[in-house]
């Protein structure tokens, strides 16, 4: 069912306006936006689709497809349904920024699979945004959608991520990667290494601790800056400057610099075996540094790496449980897929397909 059928069938009436937003994967650069670094995401094709009406009622009224389910608020007060939060938080922080938001009739559908470090919240942030601008007419470019969708997350959700995710949401596309400096926001296209191709699979395993370890580690950069008298560590020029920290701050800044170089190198990386040796140290940092994979997820990893049409391969997104990405030999993520789930289910993994979609349940 299209979206105006399917608000209709909710709300009896079309929608005014309608838009959508991708998901993203994340290629290289983990744990390095909210430390003013470098990041190199790029979108998918799963999307999250929004569709808007003034309904002049006293209140919102949100739906869910996946849920099923309707919830109803006011901007006054944070609705109980988490899904719910983060519509409500672009609304709210749209009103901020000086918009007159009137009661909604909301419809929200997706296919960005979620919970699992593909960004499925900026995806709705970004698409709750720009249906805001077609129904209200608001001037807010991409930038700004991307920063009032983070301000959304931050301040409504509870989880202080930086801007990697609503940038790549808002700005990306899927045939070549967003490189972000995340302090200065200059930005370049760049397309994947030549005869490649991108496979996302899930681990199956929930990403339980993800919001608690996720501001736990970040708090720990902001510390480690403070002790070393910068801003932020993107002004920490080598990690020989933080062999003096203590544990586990050293490991965490270790991970931020050489996690930032690595993208800088990706970036003019001409041939997909360097790029794909620059995912795996990206993992081994991650898994050893950062602390942030688990040992369902580097079992998964290993046995992508293994594969001999695999380039290289690491956690995305977060970690702690969740997606690992490979760069593969174009025309083989499918089979790859195949042999890597069945070897993952045979250590009593339970993984599946999510990019590329129509390889699902391969
Ligand atoms: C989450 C956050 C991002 C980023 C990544 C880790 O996706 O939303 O801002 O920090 O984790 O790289």
């Amino acid at each position: 069912m299209s979206v105006g059928r399917d608000f209709e069938a909710v709300f009896g009436a079309p929608p005014q306006a309608q838009a959508q937003a991708p998901g993203r994967v994340n290629l290289l650069g983990e744990h390095t936006d909210y430390n003013e670094g470098f990041v190199l995401p790029i979108a998918i094709a799963q999307c999250t689709r929004v569709g808007l009406r003034r309904n002049g009622l006293a209140r919102c009224r949100l739906h869910a497809q996946a849920l099923r389910q309707t919830v109803e608020f006011t901007l006054a007060a944070a609705p109980a349904a988490h899904f719910a939060t983060y519509v409500f938080g672009c609304l709210v922080e749209a009103g901020e920024a000086g918009f007159d938001i009137p009661p909604l009739d909301i419809h929200v559908a997706s296919d960005v699979p979620m919970g699992v470090g593909l960004s499925s919240s900026a995806a709705l942030e970004v698409a709750t945004l720009r249906a805001l601008c077609a129904l209200l007419d608001l001037p807010l470019d991409d930038v700004q959608i991307a920063r009032l969708g983070q301000r959304a997350e931050v301040r409504h959700a509870g989880v202080r991520c930086g801007l990697m995710d609503q940038m790549a949401s808002s700005l990306a596309g899927t045939d070549r990667a967003l490189l972000l400096d995340t302090r200065s926001l200059a930005r370049r296209e760049v397309p994947l290494p030549p005869h490649s191709a991108i496979l996302v699979l899930d681990s199956g395993e929930p990403r339980t601790l993800a919001a608690s370890g996720y501001n736990e580690r970040r708090a720990q950069c902001e510390q480690a800056a403070q002790l070393l008298g910068v801003n932020s560590l993107r002004d920490v020029p080598d990690a020989e400057i933080a062999q003096g920290l203590p544990d586990p701050l050293r490991q965490r800044v270790r991970h931020v610099l050489t996690e930032n170089a690595r993208v800088l190198q990706a970036a003019d990386c001409a041939n997909p075996q360097d790029f794909g040796a620059l995912m795996n140290a990206s993992h081994a940092s991650l898994r050893d540094d950062y602390a942030v994979s688990t040992p369902a997820v580097d079992r998964l990893v290993s046995l992508l790496q293994a594969h001999p049409d695999v380039y290289g391969a690491r956690l995305t997104g977060a970690g702690f449980g969740g997606a690992c990405v490979a760069l593969c030999r174009d025309g083989a993520p499918t089979a790859i897929a195949r042999a890597v789930l069945a070897g993952y289910a045979a250590s009593g993994g339970a993984g599946r397909v999510l990019v590329p979609p129509m390889a699902a349940g391969a």
